[in-house]
């Protein structure tokens, strides 16, 4: 059985400020099924970051629909979008964004904290979620004492703690080595594979994009090429 878990119709993002108007995304239809392993790539400028904002309900569209699970989020108020943000979306950013003095294992806690999983309950989840990248080992260092290839694992911990279907990275290899760039796509492989998430991924590179099973590339705010490269992989039960 298919189902889309993000449906976009005819969708506009205006940035307005003062007197000069960006039209990001111009009348974008689009539709990712649950499961589903995408890559966005394009140019700088061509509207990969809005669009991510927008599936991400980090912002929300000028014109037209975007049905996350069958349901508009033109619908809800702020506070119900990011209650939907926080259970059902997993972010990952190039630059980790991951929070300075404060250990591996702290960091990954941190949804979980806003979630109000108790304290052992939250420890237990982070060292999991540790551990499913390889970084069990590293729970007690601070950001500063890792690597770029292991900051981004604890990025990705902590964007699972609170098991949201969806993964969003917005050029999550960005500032990393082509090593450590296929560590973190084989992490998203798995994710997608084993866990059944639906993970999308925003990159330059083609030979990164090419662990997705489609590439959908944008130009100028408008979806250029949709490519399926393998049919999407069967979600386990
Ligand atoms: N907050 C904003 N206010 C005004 N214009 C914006 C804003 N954010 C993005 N833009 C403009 O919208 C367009 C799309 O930007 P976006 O960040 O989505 O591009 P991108 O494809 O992610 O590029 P990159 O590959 O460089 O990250 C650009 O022309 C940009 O200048
Ligand atoms: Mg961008």
């Amino acid at each position: 059985m298919t189902e889309d878990i993000i449906k976009i119709e005819n969708m506009t993002k205006v940035y307005a400020n003062g007197e000069i108007q960006v039209k990001a995304l111009k009348s974008i239809d689009l539709t990712i099924q649950k499961g589903e392993f995408v890559s966005i790539m394009g140019s700088s400028g061509s509207g990969k970051s809005t669009l991510m904002n927008i599936l991400g309900c980090l912002d929300r569209p000028t014109e037209g629909h975007y049905y996350l699970e069958g349901i508009d989020v033109r619908e809800k108020s702020d506070n119900e979008l990011s209650a939907v943000r926080n259970k059902k979306i997993g972010f990952v950013f190039q630059s980790f964004n991951l929070i300075s003095r404060t250990s591996a294992l702290k960091n990954v806690e941190l949804p979980m904290v806003y979630g109000r999983i108790d304290a052992d309950e939250r420890h237990e989840r982070a060292l999991e979620l540790l551990r499913q990248v390889n970084l069990e080992n590293r729970a007690d260092h601070m950001p500063n004492e890792l690597s770029g290839g292991q900051r981004q694992r604890v990025a990705i911990a902590r964007a699972l703690a609170n098991q949201p279907q969806i993964i969003l990275a917005d050029e999550p290899t960005g500032n990393l080595d082509s090593e450590s760039s296929v560590e973190i796509m084989d992490i998203f492989t798995k994710l997608n594979r084993e866990n059944g998430n639906t993970v999308i991924i925003v990159t330059h590179e083609r030979d990164i994009a090419e662990f997705t099973d489609r590439i959908i590339t944008f130009r100028d705010g408008e979806v250029l090429t949709d490519e399926r490269l393998r049919a999407k992989e069967a979600i386990p039960c």
